[in-house]
Order: C-alpha cells, then structure tokens, then sequence
C-alpha cells in the first residue's frame, strides 16, 4: 500500500515538474550560443565573448546576465572594467576585492557578473557581445625537468541568466535564481537560467613558468658576487 502511494506522488510530482516547466518557455524554449576568444599575447589578454539567444519570446524588455568565475591563475581588474563602462563597456559587479599582484596559488577564484541589454541579430536571433581585458597570473616556479615550464589557464564558458520584465509567469517561478541585480549587483535578483551551448571549447591562456633547476645556480651566483663585494669593500677599509 505505502509503496503503490509513493509511486502515485512521485507520478504526479514529476506530471506536475512536466506541466511546469513546458509553461515556462522562457526557460524550456530559450538557448544561448556561447562563443570566446582569447585575444593577444602573453599575461594581458582580451577576452571577446558573444553571445547568440533563440527564443519564440520577444528579449526586448530583458536584461542578459553573464556570470563569469575566473580561475585562481585570472583575474580582471574592477578599475579597468569601470574605465571601459566610461567607454560605452558593459555594466558590471566584482563582489571580491582583486589582488593584482598576488601568484596563482595565493590568490582565490574570480566571480564576475556582466549584464548587457540584447540585440536583434540579423537571422532572427539576439545578441549581446563584450570585450574584457583578462590578466594571467604569475605562477609558481617548478622544476623543469618534471614538469613542462607552461601552464594552460582555462577560462571557462560563463553561465548565461535572463530578466525580463514579465518573469514567465508564476509557472517559471520555480526556477528562478537569485543573483546580482543590474546595474552594479547592489542587491540579489530573480533570473531565469539559459541552456547554453557552444560550438568551441573552454579557451586557454597559456603562460611560461619558472624553472626551479636554474635557482641553486642563480643562488651560488649571487652569492659569490656579494662575497666578492663585501672582501672588496673589508679590503679597501683596511687600507684606510
Ligand atoms: C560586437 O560585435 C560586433 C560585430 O561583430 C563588433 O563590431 C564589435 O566590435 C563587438 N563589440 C565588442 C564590445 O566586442
């Protein structure tokens, strides 16, 4: 008996997840392609992100969320995004305070939340798209000979959160998020969430590494010229 009611409520349960989710089609209906690249050289990077939303609802009146965490071996730096709002940038919200000088395995990941308004795109589609500059982190020397002397920093695809002024419906409500709100994460927000999807991979900034073998010839080196400098200097004294 305890059995046959169980299987009843999960049937209806999972009816009910079923009606609930086909009458949010902000949510079933809607998808984001996500497409990155990593620009320039070196430890100052430009990341491009464009994002393409299909959806059978009109975006006009929504508001894209973004939502970014950079590994511990990235970092952007909150000024340079205020700087690049000032130039036309997306609006944005760091909630961590970012160390710029701190090595890889010092500092802590990196939450970053963008929102941008969509665009129509030409084959029916909406966009937003954003340029960031995106540092790599120094990391720690190793030695050579185990290990390779690069690293591969992997920046992730970012999680992608819509707002609209009628959020769905009460039959969306379920599956609201909170995050940050616009325009700069002063409080938390509902936000419905898009399935993303990409046609590339994660993409990688690739940095060198010290080599800890170079370090005790660095050392006996150095240590020879200030032994040299300071018999130098003793000797001059003496003289006087
Ligand atoms: C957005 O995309 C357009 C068209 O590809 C491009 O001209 C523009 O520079 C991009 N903007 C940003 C901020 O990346």
């Amino acid at each position: 008996m305890a059995g046959v009611s169980l299987v009843v409520i999960v049937v209806v349960a999972s009816l009910v997840a079923t009606t609930l989710s086909l009458t949010c089609p902000l949510v079933l209906r809607t998808n984001a392609q996500v497409e990155r690249q990593l620009l320039n050289e070196g430890f100052h990077r430009d990341l491009e992100t464009t994002v393409f939303l299909s959806s059978p609802e009109d975006l006009q009146s929504c508001v894209v969320l973004i939502k970014e965490i950079f590994p511990s071996g990235s970092y952007v730096d909150p000024n340079q995004l205020r700087f690049l709002k000032s130039l036309g940038g997306p609006d944005f919200y760091v909630p961590q305070v970012i160390n710029v000088e701190t090595p890889e395995h010092l500092s802590p990941r990196i939450l970053a939340y963008f929102y941008m308004l969509p665009r129509p795109f030409s084959d029916g589609r909406w966009v937003v798209n954003m340029t960031v500059p995106v540092h790599l982190r120094y990391h720690r020397a190793r030695s050579g000979e185990s290990y390779p002397l690069e690293v591969a920093v992997r920046l992730q695809h970012p999680a992608v959160f819509l707002q609209c002024e009628d959020i769905g419906g009460d039959a969306c409500r379920p599956l609201v998020h909170l995050e940050p709100c616009p325009p700069n994460g002063m409080q938390q927000c509902e936000w419905l969430p898009v399935h993303t999807f990409s046609t590339s991979e994660a993409v990688l900034g690739v940095v060198p590494v010290g080599n800890t073998d170079l370090l005790d010839t660095v050392l006996l080196t150095t240590t020879c010229i200030t032994a040299g400098a300071m018999l130098l200097i003793l000797a001059t004294l003496r003289k006087k």
